[in-house]
């Protein structure tokens, strides 16, 4: 059934059929026409208070203003990850922004944060019945200067604290300006900091922990690596998700296309991710989270990031080439 409808969803502009496809999800799904996901519970995983019925969870950038937890749940994901969520709404990057590329299954994206706003997306995620783990991914407005990203994210972080299963820190989108400068040593540090001493206040506040797990880039030097990783060690940071979309495409994709710059996924990314993967580990406190994402699109592309070290998987762009039965697939592994 999926490859024609992708066949046909294929035809229209790539920002069109993400629409489209998501609005005929949530009918279906309002129908009770989507088939129920059996869950064998010895695939579930537990850390610190989250319990995750599976392992594959959807990455952020798909449901950006929680529109689609519900229908997108419906598919068999344990984990949905909502955002990037901004504190005010904003339009994102002039179209268009978003491309795919069949050859390489891969998709290259300029969208900028294009999202209705962290009010908007609480509201969402209250509304949603989906039951299992909801993550809030934040990030900073395009206008807020990067020596006032801080308080962007602390301000989401209070909003979002008592409604997110966790919490995830976007400091690696290529698609706003300086935003990656957030990975370096002096922001990365004040950024941290911050982060911890508020979810200790909301913690108490509250009564309940919610986790804190950064995204981080693919595109990363080994003395970067390094230094952030030690950075995550030091403030007991609870995950790390590796990665976002990577800047580095190649010349036949950036020749035929209109945009200068932008992030790619898919399969073209798996390796480069995951060699990421590795090098973090290799640095990484023992019991940190780790979330390993990008260029899933198989069981064995799953598997290779579990060998990896990853303890959950998130997909995004494998979902659009290969449709709801990939989900179902990847529910299954252990
Ligand atoms: C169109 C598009 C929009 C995205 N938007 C976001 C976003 O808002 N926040 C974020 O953290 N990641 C975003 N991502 C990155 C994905 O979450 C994921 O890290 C990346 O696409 C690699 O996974 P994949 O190869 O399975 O797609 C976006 C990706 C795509 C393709």
């Amino acid at each position: 059934m999926y490859p024609i409808f992708r066949f046909l969803l294929f035809l229209l502009p790539a920002e069109s059929a993400h629409v489209v496809a998501l609005k005929s999800l949530k009918w279906l799904q309002r129908w009770h026409l989507l088939k129920p996901v059996p869950q064998d519970p010895g695939c579930g995983f537990s850390y610190q208070g989250l319990r995750f019925k599976n392992r594959i969870g959807l990455a952020a950038g798909l449901d950006k203003n929680g529109d689609y937890i519900d229908a997108l749940g419906a598919l068999g994901f344990g984990a949905i990850e909502i955002g990037t969520l901004t504190p005010k709404p904003q339009k994102g990057n002039p179209k268009p922004r978003l491309f795919r590329i069949p050859k390489y299954q891969a998709l290259v994206n300029a969208m900028g944060f294009n999202n209705k706003g962290i009010d908007y997306g609480i509201n969402q995620l209250q509304k949603a019945s989906f039951s299992g783990i909801i993550g809030l991914n934040i990030g900073k407005n395009k206008d807020t200067p990067l020596e006032n990203a801080i308080d962007d994210y602390q301000y989401c972080l209070e909003k979002a604290y008592p409604y997110a299963d966790y919490i995830t820190v976007n400091i690696s989108s290529p698609n706003t300006k300086g935003l990656r400068d957030l990975q370096q040593d002096h922001y990365l540090e004040q950024l941290l900091k911050m982060l911890k001493s508020q979810q200790k206040q909301l913690c108490a506040k509250y009564n309940a922990y919610k986790n804190i797990f950064i995204k981080i880039a693919p595109d990363l030097s080994d003395v970067e690596i390094k230094s952030i990783t030690a950075q995550l060690n030091k403030h007991q940071i609870d995950g790390v998700i590796i990665s976002n979309t990577s800047s580095n495409w190649p010349k036949d994709i950036k020749n035929s296309l209109p945009l200068k710059q932008g992030g790619i996924s898919g399969k073209i990314l798996l390796q480069h991710s995951n060699e990421t993967l590795v090098k973090m580990k290799k640095h990484l406190n023992k019991e940190m989270l780790v979330i390993g994402v990008g260029g899933v699109d198989s069981p064995l592309a799953m598997q290779e990031k579990r060998k990896l070290g990853a303890d959950i998987v998130q997909c995004y762009t494998g979902f659009i080439y290969k449709g709801p039965s990939l989900i179902k697939k990847l529910a299954k592994l252990l």
